[in-house]
């Protein structure tokens, strides 16, 4: 057994005014403090540019609670909030980082550590580190967690992970995908790891495709210039996908431990096969409607860009492939959208059909078996089997698909949803990497969707429109249908 690491009883926050902190970080950490969850002694210190004190920066974070956490989760706010202490501070030079070490310093040297929290623009990552570097905060006993984007290809990510490497060894680097702290994602191990049923199938003799959809009805929600650089492939796919993607295919670890299960990740993103244009769709919504409701399109959201059109895609499908034994010439679908018709994050796999049917003769269907992961907004798993028609069969056997469904919800009645930080941000305090991303799983995904987005310049692609509230260009249905596939809806 490691050596159970020592919980941090600091926590700085970076960014800590900013969308991320007051819509998820300080809300799961309140959650986590009413659960009864947080040591006593933990302190939570925030940092960002702008000029406020404690009292004010607590005033921040109880709007940010009572707007961002349902009022059942804010028991014990008061003592919440107590535990919060503010230290303005402008990242991009050295000046201001003695005082925020003092700040952390205040009310006691911490005995078990500091966790940092970073949630910045990319461009102050360098100087941060530099800073706390300067500040004596990079010690033994600091982790660092870093929030995406970590770059926009693999040179940048490189240069971010080499400033980040030259002041933590990467045993105290906490990459976030915070579709690794969502319940669902993690029942991706215990299904497949955790039951005798799956794993003697799962593999490319039993297994059609899969299919990995994240639909979204939002649009740009006010990130304008982020996400206009990034693109549906860089600001999902890279990370959240392609994360799913591993967990679906990777082999069973030795142990459910931080090594053992990022080693088997890596070992799939480094298999993927690099993708030709013929095998990708893009698109870029235009005005429509969602579940009734009118919204503008892409470009209007947008606004004037330099007299410009963006090629900017807001939604891509791509049909992948893991070059190994068990996945040979087993297609993964991948789609993920802006302005789709619903909310939606769920897996398909897609088995074979039965080698031989005792029942064609009769005139039955057969329908091969399909086993569905609900991540969101349903938290379900629905196995489809073939089933008899009740009856006398005097016409021939009747045979119908139908669901054997297991919802999350329903299971475990009086469980309440966590957010997806709250595992992370707990996680982190404790010292346990096994949901953060490993330099090498990052590079390897990196590598894969740069060699896309080369492919797309090679080829002068851009992206096909769509209405809003569509499922995206058609041509992203004819990419599976030329195979025979439809996608899952
Ligand atoms: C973020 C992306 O990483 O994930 C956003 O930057 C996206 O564009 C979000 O909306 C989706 O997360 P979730 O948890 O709502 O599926």
């Amino acid at each position: 057994m490691p050596e159970p690491k020592l919980s941090a009883d600091r926590l700085l926050l970076f960014g800590a005014t900013g969308d991320l902190s007051r819509r998820m970080l300080l809300p799961s950490l309140c959650a986590l403090d009413a659960d009864g969850l947080l040591s006593p002694d933990l302190k939570i210190i925030g940092t960002a540019r702008s000029d406020m004190d404690d009292a004010e920066f607590r005033n921040m974070a109880r709007e940010a609670l009572e707007q961002y956490l349902p009022s059942e989760r804010r028991g014990g706010m008061a003592d919440f909030l107590n535990r919060l202490s503010y230290q303005p501070l402008d990242a991009s030079t050295l000046d201001g980082f003695d005082k925020l070490a003092e700040k952390v310093r205040e009310n006691g040297p911490g005995e078990h550590g500091l966790a940092i929290f970073l949630s910045t623009a990319p461009s102050l990552f360098g100087p941060t580190i530099a800073g706390l570097k300067h500040a004596g905060l990079t010690g033994d006993n600091v982790r660092m967690c870093l929030e995406k984007p970590l770059g926009t290809d693999l040179e940048s990510s490189c240069v971010i992970n080499d400033a980040v490497a030259d002041a933590f060894p990467e045993d105290r680097i906490f990459r976030i995908d915070h579709y690794l702290g969502k319940e669902t994602v993690q029942n991706l191990l215990a299904l497949r790891f955790a039951n005798i049923l799956f794993e003697p199938i799962w593999n490319s003799n039993y297994i059609d495709h899969v299919q990995i959809t994240v639909a979204e009805t939002v649009g740009l929600e006010g990130r304008v210039a982020f996400y206009d650089d990034a693109g549906a492939l860089r600001d999902m796919v890279q990370n959240h996908m392609l994360q799913l993607l591993a967990l679906v295919a990777m082999e069973p670890p030795t142990s459910f431990d931080a090594t053992a299960v990022r080693d088997e990740k890596v070992k799939v993103l480094r298999a993927l096969r690099e993708v030709q244009a013929s095998e990708t769709v893009t698109g870029q919504y235009r005005a429509g409607a969602i579940q009734g409701q009118a919204v503008p399109g892409y470009d209007e959201e947008l606004g004037p860009k330099d007299g410009k059109d963006s090629n900017t895609e807001t939604f891509t499908a791509i049909k992948a492939h893991v070059d190994n034994w068990r996945w040979k010439g087993v297609p993964f679908y991948l789609r993920t959208g802006k302005r789709l018709p619903e909310r939606v994050t769920e897996i398909v796999v897609k088995f074979r059909c039965v080698p031989h049917s005792i029942f064609e003769d009769m005139g039955a269907t057969m329908l091969p078996n399909r086993l569905v992961i609900g991540i969101q907004p349903q938290e379900n798993i629905s196995l489809s089997l073939m089933a008899k028609v009740p009856g006398l069969g005097r016409d021939g056997v009747r045979l119908r698909e139908v669901p054997l469904d297991i919802a999350m919800p329903d299971a475990f009645v009086g469980q309440h949803r966590r957010i997806a930080y709250e595992r992370l941000l707990l996680d982190l305090i404790d010292g346990d990497q096994t949901l953060f991303v490993r330099r090498d799983e990052v590079e390897a995904q990196w590598q894969w969707v740069d060699a896309i987005r080369a492919a797309w310049d090679a080829d002068g692609l851009t992206p096909k429109t769509y209405t809003a509230g569509s499922w995206g260009p058609s041509a992203a249905i004819a990419l599976a249908e030329r195979d025979g596939v439809s996608w899952h809806e």
